[in-house]
């Protein structure tokens, strides 16, 4: 099937009350995207049709999916109207012939795990799970393989609940099935709302042909609390990590590594325990030590950490970054810089050493500068370098040195420092303990 014959719409207008958040539920993240971005970046891989349905805080949904999609269509429910998920296809009007029906709630599926659907050829298509504990869940009412109805938690009487078979909220349709049932949809329910769900119940009695697709929790697992989403991210994780390792990533303790959807892993990096890497970091045959934070940085034949932060667009190539340091908008290329420092909005060049306790100060309360150091400087311990300020090629600056504003030219040694004063039994003398 190619991208033509399938719309998808994916319902995105609920408030979520169960998250118990001031946030849409759609906009909370998994892997450091929100839910909704992940579904529709797969839909975007199966479909060239795909309409978002918003409601609840839609400029805000809106406005945050398209920093990532420009070609996606927005539809808005009529909600105080027309109240749940068969009220939000109402305005909706898909182009193509077979309409995929996804929850906006369900960040783990894959344009894989959605292939049933496309390859099965019926009116309806819905999918189902069985479950040890099926509650949240719509129940489905099967006999002798017939789908018969579906019905909500709330609506259900003793006997449904015990069925463990649930409705996973995913399903095809064939265009015309949804412009005949869904104005027929009432609200005649616990929630008096519209529920998409009733359109198999009417669809059974008019001889439709209704497929169920047995999916797996680990793809189709909704998202309605905080546990939900705690539990998603475990399976996002493993995801993301199992792909890396199987590219040739080294990682060591990997339920302790997090990492994020967008970022890249190239070559035979070494990923050791509690690393955190997010954004649109690229790791590139690097070794990052254990606690280290990563965030939207590059990090090329290198070694970082243990306990180290690299802070948005820290550029790290051929470089030593120890324990304890810290960088933020900084390049550096061929440097070591082994302990305890502070490098941000810098420029280091090759074959420079950064001594422990180094910091740029690059910040004066309101504005920030930049401090640039060219090759084989040696930046002695411990000294405070007060941007802007550039130090040139070949140049020593002696421990303890507070660099103001200024260029430090190449060759030179810059040295601030009081002289030392030795003051004979002072310390007898202070305490009178002699
Ligand atoms: C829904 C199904 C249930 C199924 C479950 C699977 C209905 C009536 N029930 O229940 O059978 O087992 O999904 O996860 O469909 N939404 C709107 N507009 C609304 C209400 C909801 O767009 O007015 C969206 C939500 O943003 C969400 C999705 O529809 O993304 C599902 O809504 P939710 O409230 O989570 O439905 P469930 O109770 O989980
Ligand atoms: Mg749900």
């Amino acid at each position: 099937m190619n991208k033509e014959k399938l719309s998808i719409v994916i319902l995105a207008a609920g408030k979520g009350s169960r998250m118990k958040s001031n946030t849409a539920k759609v906009l909370h993240n998994i892997s450091g995207r929100p839910m909704l971005y992940h579904i529709i970046k797969a839909s975007l891989e199966i479909s060239n049709d795909v309409t978002v349905v918003i409601a609840h805080q839609k400029e805000r949904v809106q406005a945050e999916m398209e920093k990532y999609f420009d070609n996606i269509n927005f539809v808005v429910q009529d909600a105080e109207n027309f109240p749940g998920t068969g009220g939000a296809m109402k305005n909706v009007t898909p182009k193509n012939e077979k309409v995929l029906v996804l929850n906006g709630d369900m960040p783990l599926i894959t344009p894989e795990a959605l292939h049933g659907f496309i390859t099965t050829d019926a009116d309806i298509i819905m999918s189902i799970f069985d479950l040890k504990d099926p509650s949240g869940y719509g129940r489905v009412i099967i006999n002798n393989g017939v789908v018969e109805y579906i019905v909500e938690q709330k609506d259900a009487s003793k006997a449904e609940l015990l069925t463990t078979t649930v409705n996973a909220g995913i399903y095809a349709f064939k265009k015309d099935i949804l412009e005949k049932y869904i104005p027929l949809l009432s609200n005649d329910n616990a929630q008096e709302e519209y529920y998409l769900t009733d359109i198999i119940a009417m669809a059974k009695k008019d001889d439709v042909t209704i497929v169920p697709l047995l999916v797996d929790e680990e793809h189709f697992k909704g998202v309605n609390s905080k546990k939900d989403l705690a539990d998603s991210e475990v399976i996002m994780q493993e995801r993301i990590k199992t792909a890396f390792m199987q590219e040739g990533v080294i990682m060591q303790l990997p339920h302790t590594i997090y990492i994020e959807s967008e970022v890249q892993i190239l070559g035979e990096s070494i990923i050791e325990n509690n690393v955190r890497i997010t954004g649109n970091s690229v790791i590139d045959n690097a070794h990052i030590k254990a606690g280290s934070v990563v965030e939207d940085s590059i990090v090329k034949n290198s070694d970082v950490g243990p306990m180290a932060h690299l802070r948005p667009l820290s550029n790290i190539k051929d470089t030593h970054i120890g324990n304890f340091v810290e960088t933020k908008k900084a390049t550096l290329k061929g440097v070591k810089a082994g302990h305890l420092s502070y490098i941000g909005d810098a420029e280091v060049d090759e074959g420079t050493n950064i001594g422990a306790g180094v910091i740029t100060c690059n910040y004066d309360g309101i504005k920030k500068y930049q401090t640039k150091i060219g090759k084989n400087v040696f930046v002695g311990s411990d000294s405070q370098l007060v941007a802007p300020v550039t130090i040139e090629n070949d140049v020593m600056i002696a421990a303890g040195t507070t660099l103001t504003s200024g260029t430090v030219q190449k060759g030179n040694l810059a040295i601030s420092r009081a002289k030392l004063r030795t003051i004979k039994d002072f310390y007898y003398k202070f305490f009178e303990k002699k």
